[in-house]
C-alpha cells in the first residue's frame, strides 16, 4: 500500500518582491537527513482535478543539519499564463498546510572521484535566479563540515532585490576575506542582467546574465577566474550549473570548449568537472 504523503506547514515566509519568496516549513516527522542540492516535492490540492493533489519539486536551500525547519527559494511562476502550483502557494502564509514528499535528487556535492579519491578542486558554483537555492544549502553545509576546498558562488538575477541571499553571502565572503581566504575561502559575485533599467539604478557591479561572469574579458581571464586567483582548468575547478536550460547552455559552452565535460561525456577514466540541473 502506499504510504501517505505527509503534512508541511509553513512555519515563515518572507516575500523578496511580489513574486519571488523564501519560505519555511515544519515537516510532520521532523526535517530528515539529505543531500545539500536535493529538492522537496509540495503538494497542494488539484485545482482541475478533484481529488488529485498537484506537486512540485523545490531546491530545498537549507542545510541539511537545520533540523528546526526547511527553507524553500520560490517564483511565482506568472507568464505567459500563471502557474498552477505557485499561484495557489502565493495564497498561503504562516500555519497553512500541504503535502510533502521526501527530498531526492542527484544534483548534489561531489566529495570524491571517480577512483575513489578526495575530490579537493575548487567548485564554482553558478546559479540563476532561484536556481541559487541548491547552492545556499551547499554553502551552510560546507562551511560547517570546516571545508578546505575554495568555493566561488556567481549569481545572476534581472533585478536588484531578486538577488536573494545577498546578505548572508556577503557576510560568508567578508569572513574569508577577514581569514585571508585561509580557513574558509569562499568568493560570491553578483550579476544584473538588465543594469540599463529603473529599478536597477545605483547598481554598479557586474552586469549581464550570470554565464558572462565565466566569459574570460581581455585580461583572458573571467570575473570569477580573477576572484579566485588563476585560470580555471579542469584540474583545478568543478562547475556546478542551476537555472533555466539557457543558462546551463551558455555556461557549458564557455567552459567546455576549455576541456571541461559533464558525466554524460566523462573521459576514459570515468572523471568529469560539470554537474547541472536546468528547469527544462
Ligand atoms: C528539480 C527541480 C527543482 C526546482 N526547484 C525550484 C526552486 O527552488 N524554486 C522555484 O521557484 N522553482 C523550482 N522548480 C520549478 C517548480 O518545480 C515548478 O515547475 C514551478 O514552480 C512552476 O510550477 P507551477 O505549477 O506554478 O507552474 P505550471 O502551471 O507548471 O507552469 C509552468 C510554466 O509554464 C507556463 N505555462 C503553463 N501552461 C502553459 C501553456 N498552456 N502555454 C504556455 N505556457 C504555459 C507557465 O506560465 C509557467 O511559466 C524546480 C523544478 C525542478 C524540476
Ligand atoms: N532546480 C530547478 O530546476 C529549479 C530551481 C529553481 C527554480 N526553477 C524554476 O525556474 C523558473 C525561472 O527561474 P527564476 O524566476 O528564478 O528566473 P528569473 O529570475 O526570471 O531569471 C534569472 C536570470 O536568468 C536569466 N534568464 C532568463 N531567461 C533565460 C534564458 N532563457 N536563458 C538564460 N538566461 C535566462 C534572466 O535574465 P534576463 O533579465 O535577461 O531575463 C536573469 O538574469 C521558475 O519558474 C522556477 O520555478 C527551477
Amino acid at each position: 500500500m502506499k504510504a501517505p504523503d505527509l503534512k508541511a506547514t509553513i512555519t515563515a515566509r518572507e516575500d523578496l518582491t511580489d513574486s519571488l519568496a523564501l519560505f519555511r516549513f515544519d515537516l510532520e516527522g521532523g526535517v530528515p537527513d539529505f543531500e545539500p542540492g536535493q529538492f522537496l516535492t509540495l503538494g497542494l490540492p488539484h485545482p482541475e482535478k478533484e481529488g488529485k493533489t498537484l506537486f512540485r519539486p523545490y531546491s530545498i536551500s537549507s542545510p541539511p543539519e537545520r533540523k528546526e525547519a526547511m527553507e524553500l527559494y520560490v517564483r511565482w511562476a506568472q507568464r505567459p499564463v500563471l502557474g498552477k502550483f505557485t499561484t495557489m502557494l502565493w495564497k498561503l502564509g504562516v500555519g497553512d498546510s500541504m503535502s510533502y514528499k521526501p527530498p531526492k535528487g542527484a544534483f548534489t556535492i561531489e566529495h570524491t572521484k571517480p577512483d575513489g579519491s578526495p575530490e579537493n578542486r575548487r567548485m564554482v558554483l553558478i546559479g540563476g535566479g532561484t536556481g541559487i537555492a541548491p547552492f545556499v544549502s551547499f554553502i551552510g553545509s560546507l562551511k560547517k563540515a570546516g571545508c578546505q576546498r575554495q568555493i566561488v558562488l556567481c549569481h545572476g538575477a534581472s533585478y536588484l532585490p531578486e538577488l536573494g541571499y545577498r546578505k548572508e553571502m556577503l557576510e560568508l565572503a567578508a569572513e574569508s576575506d577577514a581569514d585571508g581566504h585561509n580557513n574558509w575561502d569562499f568568493h560570491y559575485l553578483a550579476s544584473i542582467s538588465r543594469p540599463q533599467e529603473e529599478a536597477n539604478a545605483g547598481w554598479d557591479g557586474h552586469a549581464g546574465r550570470v554565464e558572462s561572469l565565466v566569459i574570460p574579458d581581455e585580461s583572458g581571464l573571467s570575473a570569477a577566474e580573477q576572484a579566485a586567483g588563476e585560470a580555471f582548468t579542469p584540474e583545478n575547478t568543478t562547475f556546478y550549473i542551476c537555472g533555466f536550460g539557457g543558462t546551463v547552455e551558455a555556461v557549458r559552452q564557455a567552459v567546455e570548449s576549455r576541456g571541461f565535460c559533464t558525466k554524460k561525456e566523462a573521459r576514459e577514466d570515468g572523471s568529469y568537472d560539470i554537474k547541472f540541473e536546468s528547469y527544462g
